[in-house]
C-alpha cells in the first residue's frame, strides 16, 4: 500500500547518510578508518557489492548451501516456481474455519460468513506446530471495497462490518494429510477482526489519550501487516496502515498536528466506514480518540480461543510492519520495528528484566521496558536514542503522550528518516536485516506519495540494511551496511528486484526476500534466496500479476514452507482469477491465498 509522506520534521534522511557513506567509504577503505568499519562476515567495502561473492576479507560464518536453479523474472496469470520445488494453495479468503473444505460463495456473502472464515489481504505470519499438524497465525492486512463485496463502496452497516470481518487475523489449525495441508477441525480455529473486544496493557493502556466521551470498549485490530512471535508462545500482529479506515464528511473537520503526522485526512483510503459507524467518523466528538487505539502491536494467544487480543502500548504507536522479537543478554525480550512510511524511522525495545522472570512475576516482558529510535550515522555506526522522559528533548513529555505521539516524539530526537522499513529480520549471526521498500522521492519538495496516475515515478528499487548491536542487544550502539541496493543485485537476466518487503533468515544464514511494488520490468513479484555470507541472490519463487508475495515460516523440519499470495490480480478478476486459471473478467474473483511450498526431494526449502 503506497503512502502520502507525513514526515516533515529536520532530521536527516537516510538517504543523505548513504550517499555520504558511500563517498567516504571509498576514501577511507584500507585505513584504519575502515577497518572500524568492518563488521562480521563482509567488510565496508562489500557494501555497494551486492551481486557475486562478497569482496570481505573474512567470512564469519559457512555459506549455506543455495543449490536450485534459480528462475526468470515472470509476468505470468500463475506462480512459477524453481524445478527442484513445488507448490500447492491453502487457506484461500472465504474457507469456512470448520475443517470442511469448503468454502462461502462469493455472491452473496455476508459479515457473519467472514466471521467464520479466512479473511482477505493474508500477510504475515507464523506456524506454531511440528511437521505435520499445528496452528497458522496469519495476518489479513485489507482488501478494498470492489474486491471484498464488487461494488464501489459501502451502502450499510452491513457492508461496513463485511470489510471489517476481512480484517484482522486467524488462528487456524492446519495438517498434513498425504501429501496435502489442510485446515483441521479444532476449538482453537477463531478469526479475530475490525470489531474483536480487545484490551490496552502497559505504561500508556490508561492514558486520557486512549478514552472517548462514548465510553466504548477497546475493539478491533486493523491493517495487520507484517508480524511476529515470543518465546513464551504468542503471536504478535502489527497495525499498519490503521489512518486509512478513518475519515469524515464534515467540511469543518482539520486533523490535528499529531494526526496529520500519522497521514490522518479526511478522506482516508476511501472506505467510507465512517459513512455508517460512528467509531470512523473522526468529526464525532465521542469518538476523538478512537484512532489512537489502532496503531499498536498487538499480542495473541493462538492456544487460547477465549483471550483477547492485547495491544502492547509499551512498544509505541506507529505504522508497525512487524515485530521481530530476538532474545539479548540476560535473556531480554528485544524487539525491532519498522515504521513503514516514507522518511520513518527504525525502532527497539527492550524488556526491563530477563523475559522468564518478568513472566515468573505475573509481567508481561513486553509491558515494562525501554523503547528506542535508530540514528544511523555516516561512518557505519548507529545510536539507539531513548524515548523516554529521561531524553532532554523530551523531558516535558509524558511517557504515555510519547508511546501514543511515538512519530513526533523521534522527530525531536534526530532519528534517521528512512526510506519505509518494512520487515525486519534476525539472523543466526546476531545480524538484523531490515528492508527499505523504496524512495521515490517523486515531486522533490512537495513529495506527493504515488497514486494510480503516477505509477512510474517511482525510479528506485529500495535496499537491504544490516546492523549488529553492541552488547548482545542491549547496547546503546550498533554497527550497520549496506546488504544489497537491490538495483545492482543482477543475474544473466539482468536486474533481479525491486521493493524489497517480506524478509526472513533462516537459521543456517539464508535469507528469504520477498518484494512488494516495482519489479524489473513490470514483472510479477517474487521471492529470492540470498547467502547472508556472499550476498549470492537467486530466484524462488514467482508470484502472479497485481499480487505481492508476503509472509514467511516454516515447519521446524523446515521442509515445508509457508508464503502468501496477496491481492491477486489487486482483486481485479479481468486481471486473475488465481487460485483459478485464469479466465479473465467472466472468471472466478481472485482469493488471497497461502502457498505451501516443498522441496521435491524432501530437502531444506532454500538449498
Ligand atoms: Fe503492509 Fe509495509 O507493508
Ligand atoms: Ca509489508
Ligand atoms: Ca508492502
Amino acid at each position: 500500500m503506497s503512502e502520502e509522506f507525513s514526515n516533515h520534521s529536520d532530521n536527516r534522511e537516510f538517504e543523505d547518510v548513504l550517499n555520504t557513506y558511500m563517498s567516504r567509504r571509498k576514501l577511507i577503505v584500507g585505513s584504519l578508518a575502515g577497518a572500524a568499519l568492518t563488521f562480521m562476515g563482509g567488510s565496508a567495502a562489500s557494501a555497494s557489492a551486492s551481486k557475486g561473492a562478497a569482496t570481505g576479507a573474512k567470512v564469519a560464518a559457512k555459506a549455506p548451501k543455495i543449490g536450485f536453479t534459480s528462475i526468470p523474472l515472470q509476468n505470468s496469470a500463475m506462480p512459477t516456481i524453481a524445478p527442484e520445488y513445488t507448490y500447492s494453495v491453502l487457506i484461500p479468503w472465504r474457507e469456512k474455519l470448520d475443517g470442511s473444505g469448503t468454502s462461502f460463495d462469493y455472491i452473496g456473502f455476508t459479515a457473519e460468513q467472514q466471521e467464520k472464515s479466512i479473511g482477505i489481504g493474508h500477510d504475515g505470519m507464523w506456524y506454531f506446530g511440528d511437521d505435520k499438524k499445528g496452528l497458522l497465525c496469519i495476518n489479513h492486512e485489507y482488501g478494498t471495497t470492489p474486491h471484498i463485496m464488487g461494488k464501489k463502496l459501502p451502502s450499510s452497516l452491513e457492508d461496513v462490518r463485511l470489510s471489517q470481518a476481512a480484517h484482522g487475523m486467524s488462528v487456524v489449525a492446519i495438517e498434513k494429510s498425504g501429501n496435502k495441508w489442510k485446515i483441521a477441525k479444532s476449538a482453537k480455529n477463531r478469526r479475530i477482526h475490525g470489531n474483536t473486544v480487545a484490551k490496552m496493557s502497559g505504561p500508556a493502556a490508561k492514558s486520557a489519550l486512549l478514552v472517548n466521551a462514548a465510553g466504548n470498549k477497546i475493539q478491533g485490530t486493523l491493517n495487520n501487516c507484517a508480524n511476529g512471535k515470543t518465546p513464551w508462545g504468542t503471536y504478535l500482529t502489527c497495525e499498519e496502515n490503521f489512518n486509512g479506515y478513518f475519515g469524515t464528511a464534515s467540511t469543518t473537520w482539520k486533523p490535528s498536528a499529531e494526526q496529520a503526522r500519522y497521514g490522518v485526512n479526511a478522506g482516508g483510503f476511501g472506505y467510507e466506514w465512517h459513512k455508517f459507524d460512528p467509531r470512523f467518523d473522526l468529526a464525532n466528538a465521542s469518538y476523538a480518540n478512537e484512532i489512537n487505539r489502532f496503531g499498536w502491536v498487538v499480542e495473541v494467544d493462538p492456544n487460547d480461543p477465549k483471550s483477547a487480543p492485547i495491544k502492547r502500548t509499551a512498544l509505541g504507536r506507529i505504522k508497525h510492519e512487524g515485530a521481530e522479537l530476538v532474545i539479548g543478554k540476560g535473556g531480554r525480550a528485544v524487539v525491532y520495528m519498522g515504521d513503514d512510511e516514507r522518511f520513518d524511522y527504525v525502532y527497539k525495545f527492550v524488556s526491563r528484566a530477563n523475559w522468564k522472570t518478568m513472566i515468573k512475576e505475573g509481567v508481561s516482558p513486553l509491558d515494562e521496558g525501554t523503547l528506542y529510535v535508530a540514528r544511523f550515522d555516516d561512518n557505519g555506526t548507529g545510536v539507539w536514542i531513548e524515548l523516554s522522559p529521561k531524553t532532554a528533548q523530551l523531558s516535558s513529555w509524558t511517557l504515555d503522550k510519547i508511546l501514543v505521539h511515538t512519530r513526533l516524539a523521534a522527530d525531536l530526537v534526530g532519528a534517521t528518516k528512512m526510506d519505509r522499513p518494512e520487515w525486519i529480520a534476525g539472523a543466526p549471526t546476531g545480524e538484523m536485516y531490515v528492508t527499505l521498500t523504496n524512495n521515490t522521492q517523486r515531486g522533490t519538495t512537495g513529495r506527493a506519495g504515488v497514486d494510480k496516475a503516477n505509477p512510474t515515478a517511482v525510479n528506485t528499487y529500495g535496499h537491504i540494511i544490516r546492523w549488529k548491536d553492541a552488547n548482545d542487544h542491549l547496547g546503546g550502539t550498533f554497527t550497520w551496511e549496506v546488504f544489497a541496493l537491490s538495483k545492482d543485485v543482477t543475474d544473466a537476466g539482468g536486474q533481479m528486484f525491486g521493493s524489497p518487503d517480506g524478509i526472513w533468515v533462516d537459521p543456517d544464514n539464508r535469507v528469504f526476500v520477498q518484494t512488494d511494488g516495482e519489479q524489473p520490468g513490470k514483472q510479477n513479484d517474487q521471492m529470492l534466496v540470498a547467502s547472508g555470507v556472499t550476498k549470492e541472490f537467486k530466484r524462488l519463487f514467482t508470484g502472479v500479476k497485481g499480487s505481492e508475495v508476503t509472509g514467511v515460516t516454516v515447519t521446524p523440519d523446515r521442509r515445508t514452507m509457508f508464503v502468501n499470495l496477496q491481492h491477486p490480480g489487486d482483486g481485479d478478476p479481468s486481471i486473475s482469477n488465481f487460485p483459478a486459471k485464469y479466465e479473465g473478467l467472466g472468471g472466478p474473483v481472485p482469493r488471497d491465498c497461502t502457498i505451501v511450498i516443498t522441496r521435491k526431494n524432501g530437502g531444506v526449502i532454500g538449498s
